[in-house]
């Protein structure tokens, strides 16, 4: 079980989660990435298919905004 979040404090739109998992991540009008999935909000389940492409963007960040865990996100962390 996997959920995922971007940190759009630290995210500088460099737009390399959505290239590498368009299905999970797109980005605000000023290129902010946020988790299409549920608003960025971090608690919708990330399907297991998916998981390869989000290991990419996680690893593709430069900033390591885009945030992975095995529970759902609760606030901003
Ligand atoms: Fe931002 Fe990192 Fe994606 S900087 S656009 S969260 S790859």
């Amino acid at each position: 079980i996997k959920y995922t979040f971007v940190n759009q404090n630290t995210c500088i739109a460099c737009g390399a989660c959505g290239a590498a998992a368009p299905a999970i991540y797109d980005f605000d009008d000023e290129g902010i990435a946020f988790v299409r999935l549920d608003g960025n909000q971090g608690t919708c389940e990330v399907s297991e298919e998916l998981w390869d492409e989000m290991d990419d963007a996680f690893e593709d960040c430069p900033t390591d905004s885009v945030k992975i865990l095995d529970r759902p996100f609760t606030q901003r962390e």
